[in-house]
């Protein structure tokens, strides 16, 4: 069993990662400011700001058989990372992200597709703010990464993650809103690829990759369907009974001010096809490396739960909200 450092680990991917790890066995350090959340039980949390000049200090010169970073728009965050604990680790995972990628609507393409221009800072933090600077923000971490830990770094770009402890309200969206039933709006695009990957699934993959010193970068998503099945997928595993669904053309969404994939009066999973190729990338090199990944219905079920536990009568980051969809049926 091995020592782990995970450079988070107070929400979602971390702390699912940081809570495989203490269930594999692994003695788990996490390294955060711990205002997010908790780390698992299991875990040692260690205070730290990234945010702060040398705020890695209480860490440096530890020896780790394994770290991961989760760092999302900080290239500074990812070099002070590096400098300071790389040399003292037999295993480093990066996480990154399927918007490096400078052509979004290619389908079909693997990891040594054309990158965007690597990026030192954005005018925001927040991904979706600017999905373009966050991923050449992301471009230029896993250079600094390779840099410093060569042949011991592992890149994971990951899809669309989804399942508890998601707080984008993006995926999560569909089973509560199929669940509930009625006159459902959907974007009448069921050809549409989708691709997404359960947290849990990307967790132990990430964690078995630790164990086993595998390193490379990968596409790491789920299997490539595409929206009429995945909803249909969700809408058995829910239970959606007295459901109707009410497909609507995107011209006619756009139309209505629905935006696609994140944001308020938004329909998650919904891309316009300038953006399909994000959600049909070559996964199979990383299902080779042992990615497997669980029926979407699993992970409906388990974001139903998330969510209930949430309150799906929250204010959501995406989706639509009831009277929104009214307004959207009344035009029809
Ligand atoms: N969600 C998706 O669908 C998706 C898709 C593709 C790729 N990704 C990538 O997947 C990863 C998601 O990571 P995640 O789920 O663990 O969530 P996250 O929101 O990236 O948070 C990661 C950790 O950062 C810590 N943190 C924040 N500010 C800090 C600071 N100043 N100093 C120290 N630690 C700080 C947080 O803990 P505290 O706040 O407690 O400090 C938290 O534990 C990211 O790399 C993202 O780019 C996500």
């Amino acid at each position: 069993m091995g020592r782990w450092l995970v450079l988070g680990g107070t929400r979602f991917l971390s702390w699912t990662v940081a809570a495989t790890a203490v269930e594999r066995g692994h003695e788990v350090v996490c390294a955060a400011r711990g205002v997010s959340g908790r780390v698992p039980d299991g875990a040692k949390l260690v205070a730290v700001d990234r945010d702060a000049p040398d705020g890695l200090d209480a860490l440096r010169g530890e020896r780790f058989d394994a770290v991961v970073d989760v760092a999302t728009m900080s290239l500074p965050w990812v070099r002070a990372a590096v400098d300071a604990l790389a040399a003292g680790a037999g295993h480093w995972t990066f996480v990154s992200t399927i918007n490096i990628y400078a052509d979004s609507a290619a389908r079909g393409q693997g990891v040594d597709a054309p990158l965007l221009p690597p990026r030192e800072a954005a005018d925001t933090d927040v991904p979706n703010s600017d999905p373009d600077a966050y991923g050449a923000i992301k471009v230029a971490s896993e250079n600094a990464v390779r840099a410093a830990a060569g042949d011991s770094a592992l890149v994971v770009r990951a899809g669309l993650i989804c399942g508890p402890g998601d707080e984008h309200d993006r995926f999560g969206y569909w089973p509560q809103r199929l669940a509930r039933g009625g006159r459902a709006v959907v974007p009448d695009s069921p050809g549409q690829p989708v691709q997404v990957v359960d947290v849990r699934d990307l967790a132990d993959w990430i964690v078995r990759c630790g164990e086993e010193r595998t390193t490379g970068t990968f596409d790491g998503s789920g299997q490539r369907s595409t929206l009429g099945a995945v909803l249909d997928e969700i809408a058995d595993a829910v239970g959606a009974h007295e459901l109707e669904r009410i497909p609507v053309a995107p011209e006619k969404l756009t139309a209505a001010g629905v935006n696609p994939w994140a944001a308020p009066r938004s329909l998650p999973l919904w891309l316009p096809e300038s953006h399909w190729g994000m959600v049909d990338r070559d996964t199979a090199p990383a299902a080779a490396a042992g990615l497997r990944c669980r029926p979407v219905a699993d992970t409906a079920r388990a974001s139903l739960d998330h969510e209930r536990s949430l309150g799906v009568d929250r204010d959501r980051r995406a989706g639509l909200t009831p009277q929104d969809e009214a307004e959207i049926l009344a035009t029809l």
